[in-house]
């Protein structure tokens, strides 16, 4: 089977984090990463940064598939940028690492990656362009919607909801049948154990 040729849209940390996740499986090829002005030029573990955000559609010649390699506690950043890919046509695989578990009865979006040491639970369905981050747990029937950011090591038990645009910070754990609103902020290492409205900034 041919490699997809993908291109990485974000040369920060969590690039590193990404591009380790695609080395460690034979589905995809990196083409290069999307910087900052002053960025083009570098290299990220070995992969040219070729371009800016504005050269996205005459990459779109060459290049069918993206994945956006930022990690941000603000998710404002991602979801505008996965818009914008879209628009232009891009394909947003999931990668999903080979290290992660993932129930056949699970439903995973487009445009997520499933970090290593991810396990998730039958009946979990998770929407477009999220980042279920290293060793996160995400149990049984758990939602979480489209642009969501679940850190390390978080906790989502049975039945938690998370709305469009959340942030879970790092070894958050969520009581079983929570629900957090939209484009809210979960501070690392909080309890939560009651529902959250939209915009919750959460620090305990
Ligand atoms: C919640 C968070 C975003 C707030 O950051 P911030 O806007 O810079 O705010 P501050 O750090 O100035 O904190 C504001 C107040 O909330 C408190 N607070 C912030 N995070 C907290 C947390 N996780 N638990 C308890 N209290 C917290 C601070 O003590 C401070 O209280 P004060 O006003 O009485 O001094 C940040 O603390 C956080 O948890 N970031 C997530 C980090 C993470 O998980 N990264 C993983 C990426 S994979």
């Amino acid at each position: 089977m041919s490699k997809i040729e993908i291109i990485l849209i974000g040369a920060g940390g969590h690039a590193k984090s990404c591009i380790d996740v695609i080395e460690k499986q034979d589905k995809f090829k990196i083409a290069g990463l999307i910087g900052k002005r002053e960025e083009v030029g570098g290299k990220v573990c070995g992969y040219n940064i070729i371009g800016v955000d504005n050269d996205l559609p005459d990459l779109f010649k060459q290049y069918k598939s993206a994945h956006i390699s930022i990690g941000q506690i603000n998710t404002d950043i991602r979801n505008n940028i996965y818009s914008q890919i879209k628009k232009i046509g891009f394909s947003t695989p999931s990668i999903i690492s080979p290290n992660a578990y993932v129930s056949d009865h699970a439903d995973i979006g487009n445009g997520n990656i499933i970090m290593h040491g991810v396990i998730i639970n039958a009946g979990a369905k998770i929407g477009n362009n999220c980042i279920i981050n290293t060793k996160a747990l995400i149990e049984h029937d758990v939602q979480i919607e489209d642009g969501c950011h679940i850190s390390t090591n978080s906790i989502l038990n049975g039945n938690v909801k998370i709305c469009t645009g959340t942030f879970v910070g790092s070894s958050v754990c969520i009581k079983n049948n929570i629900s957090i609103g939209k484009n809210s902020v979960i501070g690392m290492g909080l309890s939560v154990r009651q529902d959250l409205d939209d915009k919750s900034r959460f620090t305990g």
